[in-house]
């Protein structure tokens, strides 16, 4: 058991070392020169996943994009009162974000370092969530863990509410990407559906990126 917790501390340990050493290019390299920023921008702007008063949380945020990128949706389509959550494990990611938030004085995103394996660090009020998005969180949860991760996620999510999770699909290109990059957990379309289902989640729809993106990013909605 309690090389178990090493083990688990440790992995935890070597994501947050990499992503404070890789902050910067990774908002700069994937974020804006491959345009996950630009490819989450069509996406969520022809989707109707925001609406006016949610409480939505970003899980995994890095640097924000996702938040950064529903705020905007949201300003343009007129919806208000939206209040952004965001968490992410490394404190070097999520000072890029803090950043964004304060040169663009925005005042409805609140952040946090904590841990999706221990939720029960975020503030009290942290919960009940009308929309949930994890985007390239869960590749870098141990499989054993990955339910746990899950599991969380979902009791933080309302009744009703909904959960977006973006996670990459494994297959011949990102096998050697994934290595190159770092060894992240890879699911094919079918097993990451049968992890939804054992955590007790069964309405669960796929759905689709629209560029290139869509070969190797996989979209899984789900409601509580
Ligand atoms: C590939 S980045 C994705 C960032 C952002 N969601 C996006 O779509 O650009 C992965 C992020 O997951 C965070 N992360 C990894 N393990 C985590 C954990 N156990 N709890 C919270 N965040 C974690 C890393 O710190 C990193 O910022």
């Amino acid at each position: 058991m309690k090389s178990n917790e090493n083990q688990m501390r440790s992995s935890g340990g070597k994501v947050q070392e990499f992503y404070t050493k890789r902050a910067l290019s990774y908002e700069s390299l994937y974020v804006k020169r491959l345009g996950w920023g630009r490819e989450l921008d069509t996406f969520f702007s022809d989707s109707d996943y925001l609406q006016s008063s949610l409480k939505v949380l970003d899980a995994g945020c890095g640097t924000g994009v996702i938040t950064r990128t529903l705020n905007k949706v949201a300003l343009k389509k007129g919806y208000e009162d939206i209040e952004f959550h965001a968490f992410d494990l490394t404190q070097g990611m999520l000072d890029i974000f803090q950043m964004h938030i304060e040169e663009k004085e925005i005042k409805n995103v609140k952040l946090q370092q904590a841990d999706v394996l221990k939720i029960e660090s975020l503030p009290e009020n942290w919960n009940d969530y009308d929309l949930i998005i994890s985007s390239a969180l869960l590749e870098y949860i141990p499989k054993e863990q990955i339910s746990n991760a899950l599991i969380n996620l979902k009791k933080l999510l309302k009744n009703g509410g909904k959960m977006l999770i973006f996670i990459t699909r494994r297959n011949f290109i990102t096998n050697i990407t994934g290595k190159l990059w770092w060894k992240t957990n890879l699911f094919k379309d079918d097993q990451f559906h049968r992890e939804l289902q054992d955590v007790g989640f069964n309405k669960i729809q796929q759905r689709n990126l629209h560029s290139k993106w869509s070969k190797y990013i996989m979209v899984f909605e789900v409601i509580k």
